[in-house]
């Protein structure tokens, strides 16, 4: 795919402003784990950057607080009910408050060099295509984005002239492991996991984890959903499939690994017999700086790695019997059409009981699977070809997998 990327994009294109002037940037989903490292960066560089636009869904009190701190022109919270609270606290300080899904999409348009699509879940994807539809740099943390509309959404970005910035940091590091070597030369691309905190963990107790442990990640400070998601394995499989849209390898060259430390994010293997890999700590600030500053780099506080310290790396082959979520995906990604857009979907909707104790851990992966089962019995994997078609099968995607949780 023409469009897919490679890291010799990023050093040619030049973004619309004079190099002193500070970058515009806007946040979508700035009160989340993304958001919030991405703003501690912003605050560490005032000069370097002037805030547009920040949106949350319900947290009020942060959004203002951190809109009134960063001076932003633009504060959105999407529930439309806690709009009057948004413009009490925002009075007279100049910043603009709006409420609802529209004016989200609306802020993702006003004119910004980069706008970091950070908002969790399918909820990020019209938000996300209006951000792209501006032709700037798009910072994509929303994965769900590539998951469910891969081809549509690369395809919206190419035709609107943006450029598309990996933020998770297993792509971050293979957008910089790959740098110009030519799409042939890549014989595989390897996505490293920590394995969660139930790695070593045997079915019987898989089956009595409790959201509270599950939101114990060993490595990463994450939001509520990635976190589950990592725990499962499901969020490296959603990483092979949103791989597959950045890089121009087919499914059969995609992999994952399990890498305790999270140290090691992605190793390329070339034809040559070299792997190339991106090393650093498990902090988010790292691939985040990378997207904001790219071609150029953003010194970050993020501690800095001691091998001698660490002594250990160690892999393994991840167990797709103790953690089926990940063949799911695997299959998904194979199976292609609408299946991963089901399957994010499935999972969305599992995740959220699980963490409403409504079903157990290993009943995510069941629920997931017997949806797209459902799905694909109801010839309802085909491919669409747009944006509303992908949320027509995101919608009834979820209408299935609620079916199929206990009432
Ligand atoms: N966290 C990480 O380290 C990490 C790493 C790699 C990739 N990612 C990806 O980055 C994205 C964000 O993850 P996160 O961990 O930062 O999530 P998070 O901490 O849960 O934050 C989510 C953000 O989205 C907002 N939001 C939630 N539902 C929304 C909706 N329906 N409409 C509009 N905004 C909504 C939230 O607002 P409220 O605060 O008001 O609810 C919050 O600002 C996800 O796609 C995730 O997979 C995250």
């Amino acid at each position: 795919m023409a469009d897919r990327l490679d890291s010799s994009h990023g050093s040619t294109r030049a973004l619309p402003r004079a190099a002193d002037a500070p970058l515009r940037l806007s946040i979508l989903g700035a009160t989340g784990s993304i958001g919030t490292s991405t703003l501690d960066l912003v605050g560490r560089n005032p000069d370097k950057y002037e805030v547009v636009a920040l949106t949350a869904q319900c947290n009020v009190d942060r959004l203002a607080e951190l809109a009134i701190t960063h001076r932003a022109k633009v504060a959105v919270v999407g529930d439309e009910t806690h709009y009057e609270a948004l413009k009490a606290r925002l009075s007279g300080t100049g910043i603009r408050a709006a409420a609802g899904a529209a004016a989200i999409e609306a802020a993702a348009e006003e004119p910004a060099d980069c706008i970091m699509a950070a908002i969790v879940g399918a909820a990020g994807l019209r938000p996300t295509f209006a951000a792209a539809r501006q032709g700037s740099r798009v910072a994509l943390a929303n994965k769900e984005c590539l998951v469910s509309a891969g081809e549509i959404f690369t395809q919206h970005v190419h035709q609107n002239g943006a450029e598309l910035l990996p933020v998770d940091s297993e792509h971050s590091a293979a957008f910089q492991a790959i740098g110009r070597t030519p799409a042939k030369s890549i014989e595989k691309i390897i996505l490293t996991a920590s394995g969660g905190p139930f790695r070593t963990f045997d079915k019987e107790r898989l089956g009595r984890v409790t959201p509270e442990e599950a939101l114990k990640h060993p490595n990463w400070s994450m939001g509520a959903k990635v976190t589950i998601d990592s725990a499962t394995l499901m969020n490296k499989g959603l990483e092979l499939i949103e791989a597959f849209h950045l890089f121009p390898v087919g499914p059969h060259q995609l992999e994952a690994i399990v890498h305790p430390q999270s140290v090691v994010h992605c190793l390329v293997m070339l034809e040559d017999g070299s792997v190339m890999a991106q090393l650093s700590q498990p902090d988010m600030r790292t691939p985040i700086a990378l997207a904001l500053a790219w071609p150029e780099r953003l010194a970050t506080p993020v501690s800095r790695l001691d091998l001698i310290t660490l002594k250990t790396l160690s892999f393994e082959a991840p167990d797709t019997d103790r953690f089926p979520a990940l063949a799911i995906a695997i299959e998904a990604l194979h199976r292609g059409g609408a299946a991963p857009a089901v399957l994010n979907a499935a999972n969305e909707i599992a995740v959220t009981a699980f963490l409403e104790k409504k079903i157990g851990f290993l009943e995510i992966a069941r629920t997931v699977a017997a949806c797209l089962e459902k799905a694909e019995a109801r010839g309802l994997l085909k491919g669409v070809d747009t944006l509303d078609g992908v949320l027509a099968v995101d919608e009834e995607a979820r209408r299935m997998a609620r079916l199929l949780l206990p009432v």
